[in-house]
């Protein structure tokens, strides 16, 4: 037997031997860990009695459909931005974004003939570019709406922005690109400062009904001490005169409680005005009750901060210790003079990831799950879940133990080698 026969057949006795042990073990989504939603419990009773809010309304009344003036304030510091510029809505910063495409595509941004639905003729359909790996729920958002998706290159600085403007330039049609500005979900790519201001000059090239989908979900998730800067996209857009093209996004489902926090959104003053005259229609307002308890709680953006250095004290050691064992037991690792694999040392959010050599990625979750560690199905960072070269592996460490978490990365370092040494025992090397 060769050496690589050998080893093949180390790691498969080993991989059996793990079987046996029926783990249940989950790497999948990045929700936080209890011990980081205890970090809110405050919230509960908070109020204590008081539910007036800074302009004398009370919060337990219909009404406010942008939002509690305190809870506009804190958005707009959150977003850099200005409250007038800002809607406080309800709980999750993913339905703000569903409500605010679906608004586009069937009644119009400006008046109901902009309406997008209505430039797609016969068979046409409205586009939107997807920068990949990206985050598998905005991409649920344009199939839910029959909208195509163009996958567009990310690279280490963003999004591939020649192809963005050159798609952009020969397609109306399409009239939205996903971003996940900072820390993305999945590969941390802060995106850099050139980027942001070729971003903010898009609505010049797409025209007023394109809209850049800006989720800052992490804007505050840091696990360094000095955390890289965003360019700020609301201020340059203003400059570029493109404020209406720019939808920013975000809320703090991960900094107080995941589902139950306030999400908001920010843009031009007549497009935060249309987008909460259309969700009028469906709510007499958002619930003020737990906008306000959120202002008590976290009081300004040094409340903030304080807690997510909280957090970043749960969350950096399970980063690090996927690191460590992705480190020692790949780094300096080859078969067929290839790396066994590459990944990403995000410096904030919620993700690694990981990428095999090319088509293994599909094999590897295979492979784990079968062992008993489930991972994202391999794809699902990539719109039509259909990642081209199949490398793409978004590990979610933010959930599970410390120990959970060292029994699932020892199966998927021996899965990442077991599927790269069968691949390439049978393509016969
Ligand atoms: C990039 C991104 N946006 C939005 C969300 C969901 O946020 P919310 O709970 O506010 O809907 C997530 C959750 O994982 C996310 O990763």
């Amino acid at each position: 037997m060769t050496n690589a026969a050998d080893r093949r057949q180390a790691l498969l006795a080993e991989y059996e031997n793990i079987k046996s042990r029926q783990l249940n073990l989950d790497l999948t989504r990045g929700k936080p860990a209890t011990a980081q939603l205890d970090l809110s419990n405050a919230l509960d009773g908070i109020l204590n009695g008081d539910y007036r809010c800074a302009d004398g309304t009370d919060a337990r009344n219909y009404g406010g459909g942008l939002g509690i003036p305190e809870a506009r304030q804190f958005a707009a510091d959150y977003l850099e931005t200005h409250p007038s510029q800002v809607m406080v809505g309800g709980n999750s910063s993913l339905q703000i974004m569903y409500q605010y495409v679906a608004n586009a595509m069937l009644n119009g941004l400006q008046g109901a003939e902009s309406a997008w639905q209505n430039e797609a003729k016969g068979s046409e359909r409205i586009k939107f570019l997807c920068p990949a790996p990206g985050y598998d729920r905005h991409f649920s958002i344009c199939e839910a709406l029959n909208i195509e998706m163009i996958p567009v290159r990310m690279n280490e600085q963003g999004p591939n922005m020649d192809e963005v403007e050159q798609l952009l330039s020969q397609d109306p049609l399409i009239k939205g690109i996903w971003c996940v500005p900072k820390y993305a979900n999945p590969n941390g790519v802060v995106y850099a400062d050139e980027v942001v201001d070729r971003f903010a000059r898009l609505g010049t090239i797409a025209g007023a009904n394109f809209r850049i989908m800006w989720d800052n979900a992490y804007a505050e998730h840091h696990l360094s001490d000095e955390p890289p800067q965003l360019a700020n996209l609301l201020e340059l857009s203003d400059k570029y005169g493109t404020l209406d093209n720019a939808i920013v996004i975000g809320s703090t489902s991960k900094i107080t409680f995941a589902g139950a926090g306030m999400a908001f959104v920010a843009s031009s003053e007549a497009n935060i005005k249309q987008f909460a005259e259309y969700l009028g229609i469906s709510t007499i307002g958002p619930d003020k009750v737990n906008q306000l308890r959120h202002v008590r709680f976290l009081k300004d953006m040094t409340g903030l901060r304080a807690l997510m250095q909280e957090h970043r004290k749960i969350l950096q050691p399970k980063f690090e210790l996927v690191l460590k064992h992705l480190r020692e037991g790949l780094s300096g690792k080859t078969i067929n003079n290839k790396a066994l694999g590459s990944w990403t040392e995000p410096a904030g959010g919620y993700f690694i990831l990981f990428d095999t050599q090319p088509g293994l990625a599909g094999r590897v979750v295979e492979l784990c799950a079968a062992a008993g560690v489930k991972l994202t199905p391999a794809g699902s960072t990539w719109p039509y879940k259909k990642d081209p070269a199949n490398t793409n592996i978004r590990l979610a460490p933010s959930f599970p133990s410390l120990k959970e978490i060292d029994e699932a990365m020892q199966v998927f370092v021996l899965c990442v080698e077991l599927a790269t040494l069968e691949a390439s025992e049978s393509a016969g090397n």
